[in-house]
């Protein structure tokens, strides 16, 4: 009997096609879009792997992940985790795992929930605020932004302290980070499959991309337009980031300055494959990666519940 591979996605087309295409080729599996309707709380996964592109915008499908993974389901990316994660979280891993991050300091909320009274509420936080000993840390120019943010939202340069504070009155709910601006000379965001296999695509973030998205990826034919050590550097930073992160499939931003890659952009569960955006080469690249896993996990029996203390009911053999 074939073990299936479902999909969950959003309005993106040339990922799933091809994907799909491409393991259905591999004998022993099956992939196709997931359905889902009514979930019973006694519920078995049909699908042993289940690919998660768009659960940050369906709820219901993170919490049907979740049922999944106790239904003994591999889930890529594991939907509790994902839930849990955030990139202030990202930074103090990667500064401990020897990774370069620019310094970054987290700040609290600007504004708050209409239940949460500041002055009566709040008795946890300094006040006034630390700016100066938070400046001097960070030093300027500066980068402001969601401290769980994505899409480029809310992402402000700041040179100054005016422009700090006009920046963050206007950060309302969002948890920010203040982090070092990175001056870079070259910039690349790599695909890393497995916690394994890492495509390293050089990326220009000041550039429109080709569906008017900020930022666009320049074609190489091979690595060479990398130095060697530098390549190799980031191939490891990479791994070690999706490893200690559990990201079976993430994108990995560098700045790189004065040949040191600094880690910028590390937790993207549902990285960007759009063919259009990616160029077919690394879209091939990415597609094959995608395949190799996931029709690797369909038949090795792996289970996202191994990671928690639940992992037994999950298991048909020891229930
Ligand atoms: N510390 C930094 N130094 C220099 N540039 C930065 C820094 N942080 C962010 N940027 C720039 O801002 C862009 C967006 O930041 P970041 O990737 O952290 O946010 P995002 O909202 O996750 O964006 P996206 O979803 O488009 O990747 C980066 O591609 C980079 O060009
Ligand atoms: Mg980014």
């Amino acid at each position: 009997m074939s073990e299936r591979i479902g999909l969950l996605v959003g309005w993106e087309q040339s990922f799933p096609e091809a994907f799909i295409e491409r393991c259905n080729k591999v004998p022993g599996v099956e992939a196709e879009l997931a359905k889902l309707g009514g979930t019973p709380e006694k519920f078995t996964s049909p699908y042993r792997v289940l690919i998660d592109r768009i659960s940050q915008e369906v709820k219901h499908y993170r919490f049907y992940l979740k049922a999944a993974a106790l239904g003994g389901a591999y889930c890529i990316n594991d939907p509790l985790w994902w839930s849990a994660d955030d990139k202030f979280f990202g930074y103090s891993l990667a500064s401990r795992l020897g990774v370069a991050v620019p310094r970054t300091m987290m700040l609290p909320q600007k504004d708050y929930v209409p239940g949460i009274i500041k002055d009566r509420s709040l008795r946890n936080l300094e006040y006034p605020l630390g700016w100066e000993q938070i400046v001097d840390y960070v030093r300027f120019p500066a980068i402001l932004k969601p401290a769980d943010g994505g899409g480029w939202k809310d992402v402000t340069v700041v040179r100054n302290a005016a422009e700090l504070l006009a920046a963050y009155d206007a950060s309302g709910l969002n948890v920010m980070t203040l982090q070092e601006f990175i001056d870079f000379e070259d910039y690349t965001r790599c695909m890393v499959v497995g916690q394994n296999d890492v495509v390293v695509m050089q990326y220009n973030p000041k550039l429109i991309g080709p569906t008017g998205l900020r930022g666009r990826y320049i074609q190489h034919d091979d690595d060479t337009w990398l130095d060697k050590k530098l390549y190799q550097r980031i191939v490891d930073d990479s791994i070690k980031l999706c490893r200690a992160l559990g990201y079976d499939m993430n994108s990995v931003e560098f700045a790189i300055k004065d040949g040191v890659p600094y880690a910028i952009d590390f937790t993207n569960p549902a990285p960007d494959m759009h063919i259009e955006h990616l160029g077919p080469r690394y879209f091939d690249l990415c597609i094959d990666l995608m395949v190799e896993f996931s029709t690797k996990v369909a038949k090795n029996g792996a289970r996202t519940a191994t990671r928690y203390p639940w992992a037994d009911l999950a298991d048909p053999a020891k229930r």
